[in-house]
């Protein structure tokens, strides 16, 4: 049985948004409200009558309100946000007022609309650097940045709204790699196989950090388990969502060897200092145990599937700044206002 009809994603025409919309609009029982004042664009969004795209901002609660009311809302997945460290870095004053300030307005919205459901995709950077060689959920938070700190903050403010008609989970994926409509080139896996497909060579900065991964459509297929899950046994967990722990030398390394073998090219790997230290390893036990979830796909099928879209011609101007959230948002960012 489904027990969603009517859902609402925030940040549906981002990279995972744009993949998840698509993947739900092939469910006929959903109906789709992507809210996003899509800052990477909006060109790519599905045409379909059980999809509705309002071009707006999260911090207009007015608007916000409107849509959850009018359009019956009963499922909330919550993605919209400056969505990494040097992107938020940038006018952090506003990314403060997108990524944290407005999140109690929309939990509050959502509640007092009849949402029964709210998903809000965290992240696992909230653990910092640590050694421990299996981070659960119960690791303490040391979050190194603005963007982690408040990405972290938000969880017992959800958490604080929840009872047994208003139900909630927290996701902290991975980093996010493969394919989407609406693609980011500024995300390891994905900046490490652009490299190898139109240069010949991987940069590799530092290269020893470690960090897990999660294929896009294993992300979109916990979203979609969610949305036909009871939260009922679950309201108010923490999942880590990542299977993958590799140190980014052997991301290289795993996407040197798909390009020998499928195309008989040599690819370099460059190794050069890096400055950015972030490193850890995250458990996802808990995620399988008490959801069921199974992650199905590797990060090598994720540099497969990116590697046929080069080849069929749907990725070309790859190093197109367009691409990389932090580039786009220095050409917009005196559009971006205070609210
Ligand atoms: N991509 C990853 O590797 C990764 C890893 C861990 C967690 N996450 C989390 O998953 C979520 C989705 O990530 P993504 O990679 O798709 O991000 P993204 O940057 O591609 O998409 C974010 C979307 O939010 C929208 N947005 C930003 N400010 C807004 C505002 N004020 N009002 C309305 N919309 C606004 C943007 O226009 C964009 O379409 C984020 O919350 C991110 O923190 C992503």
């Amino acid at each position: 049985m489904t027990l969603s009809k009517n859902i609402l994603i925030t940040g549906g025409s981002g990279y995972v948004g744009s993949r998840l919309c698509e993947r739900l609009l092939n469910n006929q029982n959903l109906n789709i409200v992507n809210y996003d004042i899509s800052l990477f664009g909006d060109e790519h969004l599905p045409k379909n009558k059980r999809y509705i795209y309002v071009k707006d901002d999260l911090r207009n609660t007015i608007k916000l309100n409107d849509i959850i009311k009018n359009h019956e809302i009963d499922t909330v997945i919550h993605l919209a946000c400056i969505s990494n460290d040097p992107t938020f870095e940038l006018k952090s004053d506003i990314s403060k007022q997108i990524n944290y300030d407005c999140f109690e307005d929309l939990v509050s919205i959502s509640k007092k609309n009849n949402v029964r459901k709210f998903v809000y995709a965290s992240t696992c950077s909230v653990y910092g650097i640590t050694d421990t060689p299996n981070v659960t959920e119960e690791h303490e938070l040391l979050p190194m940045t603005d963007y982690n700190k408040y990405k972290a903050e938000c969880e017992p403010i959800l958490i604080k709204y929840l009872d047994d008609k208003f139900t909630g989970i927290i996701i902290r994926p991975a980093t996010v790699c493969g394919y989407s409509e609406k693609m980011r080139f500024d995300v390891t896996v994905n900046i490490l196989t652009n490299f190898a497909y139109n240069k010949g060579f991987i940069k590799v900065l530092g290269g020893e950090q470690t960090r897990p991964n999660i294929h896009i459509e294993d992300m979109c297929d916990l979203y979609e388990n969610l949305i036909e899950m009871s939260f009922e046994n679950h309201n108010g967990s923490i999942y880590n969502a990542g299977i993958e722990n590799l140190k980014i030398i052997e991301i290289a390394k795993i996407i040197k060897n798909i390009f020998q073998k499928r195309l008989n090219r040599n690819i370099d790997i460059n190794i050069e200092p890096s400055n950015d230290k972030r490193s850890y390893n995250i458990n996802s036990d808990k995620i399988q145990k008490e959801l069921g979830f199974k992650f199905k796909r590797s990060v090598e099928v994720a540099v497969n599937d990116l590697l046929d879209n080069f080849l069929n011609g749907n990725l070309v101007d790859t190093f197109n700044s367009k691409w990389r959230n932090i580039e786009v948002l220095k050409e917009k960012q005196n559009e971006l206002k205070l609210y």
